[in-house]
């Protein structure tokens, strides 16, 4: 028990308190609109733990950094993921993800893709991460209008597809991006209908995700030049030629799409979040473009050098906290157990609003602002005990997140250097939709200008 936040002991222990809704829709149109500004107003009003109700689904939320310490700590104990991804992981022709597992499997599985989904993937690649980049952008005209999310996306899934497979996704993103978008709204987020699931569009791409997992692998299989460092490929087809596999041969082609869903919607939003931000934030764009300038003076550039840009990671570090894109995480309990003073039973829907602290003052004085000092001596603000929380939290902590983190100041630096951008409108306001993570609307358009350096 840690100081008296959560017991076994549930004997006399009231449930939550429900949060009052509309009549039959309960709380659904507030959590649509925006669920982490929903789950940081009840935090304030009603405390760390109450129940939601949402047309016939009802859910015990806990928030603050409370919930992010108790998941941390004996999560795995009381929590389940599994029956949340059973349907998305049908989708894919599989019984089990890495993230619908729990318990030993899970443990067995995580160790194994570790050294695949490392920062190192990254780092010992600066200069084809950098190549790719240019490849992909040589096309900009000057003045060109841009449409953000989709620019970033291709850009961080050919290098995910890089990096992790050696397998360029090119003539498969439209397909992966239905795919996923589809697959979690209906499946885990159930903020769709199942019947979207038949028609024919969604069921191409799905067939056409898959074809590209088996079209990395038969590449992976037939290449003759052997890696330094082992790609997520070829640790996969290591383990399947073992006598006694970790992996089944359907877990292993489901785990062959990861590097290229992984992005999409998390390292691809983030990176338009950022911009949208720094475009909003000109001094501090001015120094993010001054570094990063310095950073290219001698050429390519190493990982040192960028983990020496203050301003560069202070504004990635403010986004990924004003922006999460994954504002919460959700499980089933396994057990009875009391948290503040409630109970929640076993069997009971448990959403971990793991990112409501990023908008408490107590933590992060003015949340509202973008302030990209907050993250260095003396202030380190999201060192604070389950203060920041934008990969979740506990057992399924997100296995990519160094990874994330390079991916995105790496990719930043490099189009802040080669090119400058700016907002259609100077009053452009950002209309963040929950589409199922945390994006930008479609309605997000930058100008282009190539800059001589
Ligand atoms: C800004 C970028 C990203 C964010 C915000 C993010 C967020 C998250 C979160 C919140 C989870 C936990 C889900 C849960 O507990 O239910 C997660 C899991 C995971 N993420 Fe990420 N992610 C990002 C990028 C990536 C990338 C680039 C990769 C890989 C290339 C990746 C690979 C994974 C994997 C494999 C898991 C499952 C871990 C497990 O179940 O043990 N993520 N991510």
């Amino acid at each position: 028990m840690i100081d008296n936040l959560w017991s076994r002991e549930v004997n006399n222990i009231p449930l939550p308190p429900l949060v009052k809704g509309f009549p039959i829709l309960g709380s659904s149109l507030e959590l649509a609109k925006d669920n982490l500004g929903f789950f940081v107003k009840q935090y304030h009003e009603v405390g760390a733990i109450f129940r939601v109700r949402a047309l016939n689904r009802q859910f015990t939320v806990i928030a603050g950094t409370e919930a992010n310490q108790f998941v941390n700590q004996v999560g795995t104990e009381f929590l389940s993921v599994q029956d949340f991804w059973q349907d998305f992981c049908k989708e894919l022709g599989t019984d089990n993800l890495l993230v619908s597992l729990d318990g030993d499997r899970h443990l067995q599985q995580r160790r194994f893709l570790q050294p695949s989904y490392s920062r190192n993937s990254i780092i010992h690649a600066f200069p084809e991460t950098i190549q790719l980049i240019v490849e992909l952008t040589a096309n900009l005209r000057s003045g060109q209008r841009v449409q953000v999310l989709p620019f970033f996306q291709q850009i961080i899934c050919e290098q995910l597809g890089m990096l992790l497979a050696d397998c360029s996704p090119s003539h498969y993103r439209g397909d992966l991006v239905r795919f996923l978008q589809t697959a979690l709204n209906v499946t885990v987020v159930k903020q769709l209908p199942s019947f979207l699931l038949w028609l024919p569009s969604y069921q191409r791409s799905r067939k056409r995700v898959l074809e590209l997992a088996k079209l990395a692998i038969k590449k992976n299989r037939m290449s003759q030049t052997k890696r330094q460092k082992p790609n997520l490929i070829d640790e996969l087809l290591t383990d399947c030629q073992q006598p006694h596999p970790l992996l089944s041969e359907s877990e292993m082609i489901a785990a062959a799409v990861g590097p290229y869903l992984a992005g999409l919607d998390t390292v691809a939003n983030t990176c338009s979040f950022m911009l949208y931000a720094l475009l909003k934030s000109p001094e501090i764009m001015a120094k993010v473009i001054q570094e990063v300038d310095g950073l290219f003076q001698d050429g390519i550039p190493n990982a040192e050098g960028l983990r020496g840009l203050s301003a560069l990671h202070g504004a990635a570090m403010e986004t990924l906290r004003m922006y999460p894109v994954a504002t919460a995480i959700q499980r089933y309990a396994i057990a009875d157990f009391a948290f503040k003073g409630f109970r929640v039973d076993a069997g009971t829907h448990v959403i971990i609003a793991t990112t409501v602290p990023h908008f408490l003052p107590q933590y992060f004085p003015n949340p509202h602002t973008f302030d990209i000092d907050r993250f260095h001596p003396p202030r380190n603000e999201h060192k604070q005990n389950g203060a920041f929380a934008p990969f979740g939290a506990g057992a399924h902590l997100c296995l990519g997140n160094g990874l994330a983190e390079v991916q995105i100041m790496l990719t930043m630096a490099t189009l802040l250097h080669r090119f400058e951008f700016s907002l259609e409108s100077p009053n452009y306001t950002i209309q963040p939709i929950s589409n199922p993570t945390l994006s930008p609307s479609n309605r997000f358009y930058v100008r282009v200008q190539p800059r001589s350096n």
